[in-house]
Protein backbone atom coordinates (compact mmCIF):
# COMPACT_ATOMS: atom_id res chain seq x y z
CA UNK A 1 0.00 0.00 0.00
CA UNK A 2 0.73 3.35 -0.96
CA UNK A 3 1.07 6.83 0.63
CA UNK A 4 0.91 10.55 -0.67
CA UNK A 5 4.45 10.91 0.84
CA UNK A 6 6.05 7.70 -0.46
CA UNK A 7 5.22 8.98 -4.04
CA UNK A 8 5.21 12.54 -3.85
CA UNK A 9 9.59 13.42 -4.38
CA UNK A 10 9.67 10.36 -7.15
CA UNK A 11 8.75 11.25 -11.02
CA UNK A 12 5.30 11.74 -11.24
CA UNK A 13 4.01 10.83 -14.81
CA UNK A 14 2.56 13.96 -16.76
CA UNK A 15 -0.59 12.21 -18.11
CA UNK A 16 -2.60 9.34 -16.59
CA UNK A 17 -5.25 8.04 -18.64
CA UNK A 18 -8.04 5.58 -16.87
CA UNK A 19 -10.13 3.50 -18.24
CA UNK A 20 -13.16 3.70 -15.66
CA UNK A 21 -14.47 0.27 -15.74
CA UNK A 22 -16.43 -1.60 -13.50
CA UNK A 23 -19.73 0.45 -12.71
CA UNK A 24 -22.52 -2.27 -13.51
CA UNK A 25 -20.76 -5.47 -12.00
CA UNK A 26 -20.10 -3.10 -8.47
CA UNK A 27 -23.92 -2.27 -8.67
CA UNK A 28 -24.40 -6.32 -9.41
CA UNK A 29 -22.59 -7.36 -6.44
CA UNK A 30 -24.76 -5.22 -4.10
CA UNK A 31 -27.90 -6.58 -5.89
CA UNK A 32 -28.67 -2.86 -7.70
CA UNK A 33 -29.17 -1.35 -10.80
CA UNK A 34 -26.03 -0.79 -13.37
CA UNK A 35 -26.89 2.99 -12.66
CA UNK A 36 -26.20 2.89 -9.19
CA UNK A 37 -22.91 2.03 -9.98
CA UNK A 38 -22.58 5.04 -12.72
CA UNK A 39 -23.80 7.49 -10.06
CA UNK A 40 -21.26 5.90 -7.12
CA UNK A 41 -18.67 6.56 -10.04
CA UNK A 42 -18.52 9.83 -9.93
CA UNK A 43 -17.22 10.45 -6.60
CA UNK A 44 -14.31 7.97 -7.85
CA UNK A 45 -13.82 10.96 -10.63
CA UNK A 46 -14.03 13.64 -7.69
CA UNK A 47 -11.36 11.96 -5.59
CA UNK A 48 -8.85 10.88 -8.50
CA UNK A 49 -8.70 14.47 -9.80
CA UNK A 50 -8.36 15.95 -6.26
CA UNK A 51 -5.56 13.28 -5.83
CA UNK A 52 -4.20 14.45 -9.30
CA UNK A 53 -4.35 17.90 -8.02
CA UNK A 54 -2.58 17.24 -5.19
CA UNK A 55 0.79 15.28 -6.88
CA UNK A 56 0.74 18.26 -9.95
CA UNK A 57 -0.05 15.46 -12.82
CA UNK A 58 -1.14 17.57 -15.47
CA UNK A 59 -3.16 15.97 -17.50
CA UNK A 60 -5.59 13.36 -16.13
CA UNK A 61 -7.78 11.67 -19.24
CA UNK A 62 -10.81 9.71 -18.16
CA UNK A 63 -12.86 7.24 -20.58
CA UNK A 64 -16.64 8.07 -19.48
CA UNK A 65 -18.12 6.54 -22.72
CA UNK A 66 -17.33 4.84 -25.59
CA UNK A 67 -18.87 5.08 -29.21
CA UNK A 68 -19.64 1.14 -28.52
CA UNK A 69 -21.11 2.15 -25.54
CA UNK A 70 -24.39 3.67 -27.60
CA UNK A 71 -25.27 0.20 -28.27
CA UNK A 72 -26.29 -0.67 -24.47
CA UNK A 73 -30.33 -0.81 -23.20
CA UNK A 74 -31.62 2.50 -24.08
CA UNK A 75 -32.18 3.22 -20.61
CA UNK A 76 -28.82 2.81 -19.35
CA UNK A 77 -27.40 5.48 -22.13
CA UNK A 78 -30.24 7.57 -21.23
CA UNK A 79 -29.05 7.88 -17.10
CA UNK A 80 -25.49 8.03 -18.34
CA UNK A 81 -25.86 10.55 -20.65
CA UNK A 82 -28.27 12.69 -17.97
CA UNK A 83 -25.77 11.74 -15.18
CA UNK A 84 -22.94 13.87 -17.01
CA UNK A 85 -24.32 16.52 -17.51
CA UNK A 86 -25.48 16.86 -14.38
CA UNK A 87 -22.16 16.37 -12.70
CA UNK A 88 -20.62 18.79 -15.19
CA UNK A 89 -22.79 21.56 -14.15
CA UNK A 90 -22.78 20.88 -10.81
CA UNK A 91 -18.99 20.42 -10.18
CA UNK A 92 -18.54 23.52 -13.12
CA UNK A 93 -17.73 25.79 -10.52
CA UNK A 94 -15.25 23.70 -8.43
CA UNK A 95 -13.58 22.98 -11.85
CA UNK A 96 -12.74 26.88 -11.78
CA UNK A 97 -12.04 27.25 -7.89
CA UNK A 98 -9.24 24.46 -8.52
CA UNK A 99 -7.86 26.08 -11.86
CA UNK A 100 -8.97 22.80 -13.70
CA UNK A 101 -9.57 23.35 -17.63
CA UNK A 102 -11.96 20.88 -18.94
CA UNK A 103 -11.64 19.36 -22.28
CA UNK A 104 -13.90 16.58 -24.22
CA UNK A 105 -12.00 14.52 -26.78
CA UNK A 106 -15.00 12.02 -28.63
CA UNK A 107 -18.28 12.95 -30.97
CA UNK A 108 -19.96 15.39 -29.07
CA UNK A 109 -22.78 15.83 -32.31
CA UNK A 110 -23.73 12.06 -31.00
CA UNK A 111 -24.93 13.46 -27.95
CA UNK A 112 -28.49 14.90 -26.74
CA UNK A 113 -28.79 18.19 -26.83
CA UNK A 114 -28.73 19.49 -23.53
CA UNK A 115 -25.97 17.25 -22.21
CA UNK A 116 -24.40 19.24 -25.10
CA UNK A 117 -24.63 22.10 -23.95
CA UNK A 118 -23.88 21.74 -20.51
CA UNK A 119 -20.58 20.47 -21.68
CA UNK A 120 -20.05 23.31 -23.96
CA UNK A 121 -21.00 25.86 -21.68
CA UNK A 122 -18.63 23.82 -18.77
CA UNK A 123 -15.83 24.07 -21.59
CA UNK A 124 -15.90 27.77 -22.52
CA UNK A 125 -15.94 28.59 -18.25
CA UNK A 126 -12.81 26.95 -17.53
CA UNK A 127 -10.77 27.63 -20.35
CA UNK A 128 -9.83 30.83 -19.74
CA UNK A 129 -6.89 30.77 -17.77
CA UNK A 130 -7.26 27.72 -15.64
CA UNK A 131 -4.02 25.53 -16.05
CA UNK A 132 -3.42 23.50 -13.30
CA UNK A 133 -4.56 20.22 -14.65
CA UNK A 134 -6.42 19.54 -18.07
CA UNK A 135 -9.29 17.36 -17.15
CA UNK A 136 -9.98 15.39 -20.14
CA UNK A 137 -13.35 13.12 -20.97
CA UNK A 138 -14.02 10.90 -23.41
CA UNK A 139 -17.43 10.99 -24.32
CA UNK A 140 -18.47 9.38 -27.51
CA UNK A 141 -15.23 8.27 -28.31
CA UNK A 142 -13.62 5.58 -29.83
CA UNK A 143 -9.71 5.58 -30.98
CA UNK A 144 -10.79 3.58 -34.32
CA UNK A 145 -12.91 6.70 -35.07
CA UNK A 146 -10.75 9.10 -34.25
CA UNK A 147 -7.91 7.60 -36.41
CA UNK A 148 -10.45 7.06 -39.36
CA UNK A 149 -11.75 10.65 -39.22
CA UNK A 150 -7.50 12.00 -39.07
CA UNK A 151 -7.09 9.74 -41.99
CA UNK A 152 -10.53 11.68 -43.78
CA UNK A 153 -8.93 15.05 -42.95
CA UNK A 154 -5.19 14.14 -43.80
CA UNK A 155 -6.69 12.90 -47.60
CA UNK A 156 -8.97 16.46 -47.70
CA UNK A 157 -5.66 18.21 -46.87
CA UNK A 158 -3.71 16.60 -49.76
CA UNK A 159 -6.49 17.21 -52.10
CA UNK A 160 -6.55 20.69 -51.28
CA UNK A 161 -3.08 20.83 -51.65
CA UNK A 162 -2.55 22.30 -48.23
CA UNK A 163 -0.04 19.83 -47.41
CA UNK A 164 2.22 17.34 -49.31
CA UNK A 165 2.18 13.28 -49.43
CA UNK A 166 5.99 13.35 -49.00
CA UNK A 167 5.73 15.40 -46.24
CA UNK A 168 3.77 13.44 -43.71
CA UNK A 169 5.34 12.82 -40.43
CA UNK A 170 4.36 11.45 -37.24
CA UNK A 171 4.23 14.81 -35.37
CA UNK A 172 2.11 15.66 -38.12
CA UNK A 173 -0.66 12.51 -38.17
CA UNK A 174 -1.04 13.14 -34.28
CA UNK A 175 -1.73 16.95 -34.80
CA UNK A 176 -4.82 15.56 -36.82
CA UNK A 177 -5.98 13.60 -34.06
CA UNK A 178 -8.58 15.30 -31.00
CA UNK A 179 -5.93 14.96 -28.63
CA UNK A 180 -3.53 17.07 -30.65
CA UNK A 181 -3.62 19.38 -27.61
CA UNK A 182 -1.87 16.80 -24.90
CA UNK A 183 1.19 14.94 -24.29
CA UNK A 184 0.97 11.26 -24.74
CA UNK A 185 -0.26 9.41 -21.73
CA UNK A 186 2.91 8.20 -19.33
CA UNK A 187 -0.17 6.04 -16.98
CA UNK A 188 -2.65 4.37 -18.42
CA UNK A 189 -4.95 2.45 -15.21
CA UNK A 190 -7.83 0.24 -16.21
CA UNK A 191 -9.89 -0.54 -13.34
CA UNK A 192 -12.77 -3.49 -12.97
CA UNK A 193 -10.22 -6.18 -14.02
CA UNK A 194 -10.48 -6.73 -17.48
CA UNK A 195 -6.84 -6.75 -19.16
CA UNK A 196 -8.16 -4.86 -22.19
CA UNK A 197 -7.70 -1.30 -24.14
CA UNK A 198 -10.97 -1.74 -25.97
CA UNK A 199 -10.31 0.97 -28.28
CA UNK A 200 -8.55 3.48 -26.17
CA UNK A 201 -6.14 6.33 -27.48
CA UNK A 202 -4.57 3.31 -29.27
CA UNK A 203 -2.32 5.62 -31.44
CA UNK A 204 -1.51 8.04 -27.96
CA UNK A 205 -0.67 5.19 -25.60
CA UNK A 206 1.89 3.20 -27.71
CA UNK A 207 4.36 3.70 -24.67
CA UNK A 208 2.31 4.26 -22.39
CA UNK A 209 2.93 2.00 -18.60
CA UNK A 210 -0.11 -0.05 -18.10
CA UNK A 211 -1.50 -0.63 -14.86
CA UNK A 212 -5.03 -3.01 -14.39
CA UNK A 213 -6.35 -2.99 -10.97
CA UNK A 214 -9.50 -5.50 -10.18
CA UNK A 215 -10.57 -2.87 -8.31
CA UNK A 216 -14.07 -1.99 -9.54
CA UNK A 217 -14.51 2.21 -11.01
CA UNK A 218 -16.76 2.72 -7.51
CA UNK A 219 -14.89 1.82 -4.98
CA UNK A 220 -11.54 3.29 -6.82
CA UNK A 221 -10.33 6.01 -4.32
CA UNK A 222 -7.22 8.26 -3.74
CA UNK A 223 -5.48 5.17 -1.91
CA UNK A 224 -5.97 3.20 -4.98
CA UNK A 225 -4.51 5.95 -7.78
CA UNK A 226 -1.58 6.58 -5.43
CA UNK A 227 -1.02 2.85 -5.52
CA UNK A 228 -0.91 3.05 -9.61
CA UNK A 229 1.36 5.64 -9.49
CA UNK A 230 4.03 3.91 -6.79
CA UNK A 231 3.69 1.20 -9.18
CA UNK A 232 4.24 3.71 -12.40
CA UNK A 233 7.50 4.90 -10.32
CA UNK A 234 9.08 1.44 -10.30
CA UNK A 235 9.05 0.73 -13.86
CA UNK A 236 11.54 1.39 -16.24
CA UNK A 237 11.05 3.18 -19.44
CA UNK A 238 13.01 2.50 -22.52
CA UNK A 239 10.96 3.78 -25.34
CA UNK A 240 12.75 1.03 -27.24
CA UNK A 241 16.61 2.27 -26.16
CA UNK A 242 19.12 0.84 -24.05
CA UNK A 243 19.60 2.53 -20.52
C1 LIG B 1 -17.83 1.55 -17.07
O1 LIG B 1 -18.48 0.58 -16.34
C2 LIG B 1 -18.73 2.71 -17.46
C3 LIG B 1 -19.09 2.75 -18.89
C4 LIG B 1 -18.61 1.98 -19.83
C5 LIG B 1 -20.07 3.75 -19.27
P1 LIG B 1 -19.37 -0.52 -17.05
O2 LIG B 1 -20.73 0.02 -17.24
O3 LIG B 1 -18.71 -1.01 -18.28
O4 LIG B 1 -19.40 -1.65 -15.95
P2 LIG B 1 -19.14 -3.19 -16.17
O5 LIG B 1 -17.83 -3.32 -16.88
O6 LIG B 1 -20.27 -3.72 -16.98
O7 LIG B 1 -19.09 -3.77 -14.79
C1 LIG C 1 -14.56 0.70 -21.78
O1 LIG C 1 -15.32 -0.13 -20.99
C2 LIG C 1 -15.26 2.00 -21.99
C3 LIG C 1 -15.37 2.88 -20.82
C4 LIG C 1 -14.88 2.63 -19.64
C5 LIG C 1 -16.08 4.08 -21.06
P1 LIG C 1 -16.34 -1.20 -21.63
O2 LIG C 1 -17.03 -1.82 -20.49
O3 LIG C 1 -17.17 -0.55 -22.66
O4 LIG C 1 -15.33 -2.20 -22.35
P2 LIG C 1 -15.50 -3.75 -22.69
O5 LIG C 1 -16.81 -3.92 -23.37
O6 LIG C 1 -15.41 -4.50 -21.41
O7 LIG C 1 -14.33 -4.05 -23.58
MG1 LIG D 1 -17.34 -2.44 -18.65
Amino acid sequence: MSSLSKIKNKKIPQHVAIIMDGNGRWAKILGKERSFGHQKGISSVKHVLEASLKLNIKYLTLFAFSKENWERPTLEVKIIMELLAKSITKYKKKLIENNVKLNIIGDLNDLPSNSREAIKNAIKETNNNNNNITLTIALSYSSRWEITNSIKKICNDIIRRKIKLKKITVDMVNNYLCTNNLPYPDLLIRTGGEKRISNFLLWQLAYAELYFTKTNWPDFNKRNFYNAIFEYQKRERRFGKVN
